[in-house]
């Protein structure tokens, strides 16, 4: 018995070598969960994944770095070389984790044309070289795996790529960037400002030393774009995506936003009503009842709403060296054992769909603030001004907190065209009323 079962075994298993491109927080978390999962993986899929070669920049200090955080890499392992990884015929799968557009792009395509699986948690790479990446995967009939480029661990890839491909996805926005949830968490929770918020995190290590990537948006524009090609079945590029951060928000607009029933996050927002496409990324006030409100702190959460699924939400961990490690180590396996990789269904060329119209006149309510004299009338002809417009006031804080003569001034309008309340805000005269804040409002 024992024999028979051996010799199944045998003729079953698969070995594959894996190559490393860089080996910081994401690259050590995999090689550790590879490790861990050696024995499961071999008694559950019958496949043997090694680790062969690993790009680092400098062998000794990758030595030393591996060491003070107990990760046993055999020097044997490690290269300076990008071809020792991306050239190695005895490689078949490549393994990005450098982050990073170049060489990380560069470095992926010469492992595809040289006809190995890639897998990437890197968005930057990929929003920005998707086409010449698939190109190369497709014509050398290997596959491109990025399910940790959004979201982390949130299988929100496969989701869109596989399970709801024959569905029609109409809007899908979330909450893409731990960083930035993280502080708007926090200055919720404890009205502090931005400032003294993100300096805790950067002590903290939620946030990098240079944080604009996640504070001004980038880093949510690069996954929106991407998971709105994925959801739209077209190509959605990141220079399509309007983006706004979060650097100018203010502890007191988040309080009044709470006084209105509303919680503020930075949302990654994407529509397509027709062939009408609208992308954004900007803060965003949501009811405190909708369910991406209440996810807090640096948890991700992705809300999608299709014809036939209707209303879907997938949340978890967006960062992280073992939650991402586990979607990384999701699709190594995936990678492993495919027969046949699977592509996305559109044309994915370097320039937008020529299928989709792209508007930046979609449809939102405002929350507006103004400093605004405190004199009578001041109200009505501030009102006259979103009316020309045809936008109407839904809401209206009153707050007597007068400093030198003048009031803060805070509303949500009704529905209305991005273009109208911008005209609305441009018809406001300066000598009675001026523009702190605008937040927009979704439902
Ligand atoms: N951290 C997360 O929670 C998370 C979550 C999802 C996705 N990701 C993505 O995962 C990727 C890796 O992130 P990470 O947090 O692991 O970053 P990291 O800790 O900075 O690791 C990147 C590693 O790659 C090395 N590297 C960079 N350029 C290189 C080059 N040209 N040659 C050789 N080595 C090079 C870096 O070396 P030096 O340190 O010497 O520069 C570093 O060791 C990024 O694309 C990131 O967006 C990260």
């Amino acid at each position: 018995m024992y024999s028979i079962r051996t010799a199944e075994y045998c003729t079953r298993m698969k070995s594959l070598s894996l190559g490393f491109l860089g080996c910081g927080n994401i690259g050590g978390g995999v090689y550790r969960l590879l490790h861990e999962m050696e024995e499961t993986l071999l008694q559950r899929d019958q496949l043997s994944l090694r680790v062969a070669k690993i790009l680092v920049k400098n062998v000794d200090e990758a030595l030393a770095i591996n060491a003070s955080k107990g990760l046993d890499v055999p020097r044997t392992l490690l290269t300076e070389h990008a071809e020792d990884v991306t050239q190695d015929p005895s490689i078949d799968i490549v393994c990005e984790f450098m982050g990073g557009e170049q060489p990380a792009a560069r470095f992926m395509e010469d492992a595809l044309r040289h006809g190995k699986h890639v897998v990437t948690a890197n968005k930057v790479a990929l929003a920005l070289n998707w086409s010449a990446l698939q190109r190369a995967a497709e014509e050398n009939h290997v596959g491109l795996w990025f399910e940790a480029s959004v979201g982390g661990v949130i299988p929100i890839i496969r989701v869109l790529n596989i399970n709801l491909e024959s569905d029609r996805i109409d809007r899908i926005f979330g909450i893409i960037n731990g960083t930035t949830n993280y502080i708007l968490t926090r200055m919720a929770q404890e009205g502090k400002d931005y400032n003294e918020v993100l300096a805790d995190a950067q002590r903290l290590g939620l946030a990098e030393p240079n944080p604009a990537t996640d504070v001004e948006g980038m880093d949510a524009a690069y996954k929106l774009s991407i998971l709105a090609s994925l959801a739209f079945h077209g190509r959605v590029t990141y220079s399509n995506v309007y983006r706004e951060g979060i650097t100018g928000i203010k502890a007191q607009d988040i309080a009044f936003g709470q006084e209105m029933g509303y919680t503020l996050k930075l949302l990654g927002i994407a529509k397509k009503q027709g062939s009408t496409v609208e992308t954004r990324v900007h803060p965003t006030f949501l009811p405190k009842d909708h369910p991406l409100a209440r996810v807090d702190g640096s948890l991700n959460a992705i809300f999608v709403h299709g014809m036939y699924c209707q209303d879907m939400m997938l949340q978890g961990r967006g960062a992280g060296d073992m939650p991402t490690a586990s979607a990384i180590c999701g699709d190594i396996v995936e990678a492993a054992l495919c027969e046949k990789p699977h592509y996305p269904t559109f044309a994915n060329t370097e320039m937008p769909s020529p299928d989709f119209a792209f508007t930046d006149n979609w449809i939102t309510r405002a929350y507006i603030r103004l400093s605004a004299v405190d004199a009578p009338g001041v109200l009505s002809r501030v009102s006259e001004c979103f009316a020309k417009e045809q936008v109407s006031i839904a809401s209206m804080l009153q707050k007597e907190d007068t400093k030198e003569g003048r009031v803060p001034l805070i509303f949500i309008t009704h529905p209305a065209h991005e273009q109208a309340i911008q005209r609305a805000i441009a018809h406001l005269d300066p000598s009675i009323c001026v523009l702190e804040q605008m937040i927009r409002v979704e439902e």
